[in-house]
C-alpha cells in the first residue's frame, strides 16, 4: 500500500523529554536504594532511546537486558495478540527489574511482558512508559512511572516509528495526514 503523505506536529520538545527524564531517574533511584544491582529491560525497539538517557541519569548500579515483543508491525493498529520475539539474555528470579517502554497504548504489550516476567518470580518487578495514552486503554493496567499522558493520538520520534521511520527525531511529533482534498 502506498504511504498517505503526512507531516510531523512537534508534540513534545527534547528539552521537556530531557527534564522529566530527569526527575523520573530520581523517583527511580529512590525506590530502588536498598537494591544491590537493579535489572533496566528496555522494550525493543522502541524503547531504546529512552532507556539509553534513562540509565545514564541513574546513579546506581544497573544492568541492561532487552525484550522484543510484536506490535503494531508496519501499520498503525494495535495486534492484542502479544508474541515475544526475543526474550532476555538473562535470569530475573530474585532480582529487582524495571521494565522501561516507549508508549502504553492499549495496554496488551507491556500488561502481557509484565504477567511473563512476574511468572519467573522477580523480588520486585516495576514499570515506566515515556508516553501513556489513557483513552486508548482496553485492559487495566498503568505503569509504575509515566513520562507524558498523551491524547488519542499517533506519535512518532524519540524511538517511536512509523512503518520503522522517525525513530531519530529527538522530539516526540504527532502524524498529521495531509491528504489531498
Ligand atoms: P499497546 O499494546 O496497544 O499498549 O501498544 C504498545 C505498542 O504499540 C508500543 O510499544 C508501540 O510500539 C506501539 N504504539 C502505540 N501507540 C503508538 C503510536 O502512537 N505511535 C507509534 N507506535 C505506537
Amino acid at each position: 500500500m502506498p504511504e498517505r503523505p503526512y507531516v510531523i506536529d512537534e508534540m513534545i520538545s527534547a528539552k521537556a523529554i530531557a527534564a522529566r527524564i530527569e526527575t523520573l531517574s530520581r523517583e527511580i533511584a529512590a525506590a530502588f536504594a536498598d537494591t544491590d544491582k537493579l535489572v533496566v529491560v528496555g522494550l525493543l525497539r522502541g524503547s531504546f532511546i529512552f532507556i539509553a538517557d534513562l540509565v545514564r541519569e541513574l546513579d546506581m548500579a544497573i544492568e541492561v537486558d532487552f525484550i522484543e515483543a510484536s506490535s503494531y508491525g508496519d501499520g498503525m493498529q494495535s495486534s492484542r495478540e502479544v508474541r515475544i520475539l526475543k526474550d532476555l539474555r538473562g535470569a530475573i528470579e530474585g532480582r529487582d527489574v524495571l521494565v522501561v517502554e516507549d508508549i502504553v497504548d492499549t495496554g496488551h504489550t507491556l500488561n502481557h511482558v509484565m504477567r511473563l516476567l512476574r511468572s519467573r518470580k522477580p523480588a520486585r518487578l516495576k514499570s515506566i512508559a515515556l508516553l501513556d495514552k489513557p483513552s486508548r486503554r482496553e485492559v487495566d493496567f498503568s505503569a509504575d512511572w509515566t513520562g507524558f499522558e498523551i491524547p488519542d493520538a499517533f506519535v512518532v520520534g524519540y524511538g517511536i516509528d512509523y512503518a520503522q521511520r522517525n525513530r531519530n527525531l529527538p522530539h516526540i511529533g504527532k502524524v498529521r495526514f495531509v491528504d489531498p482534498a
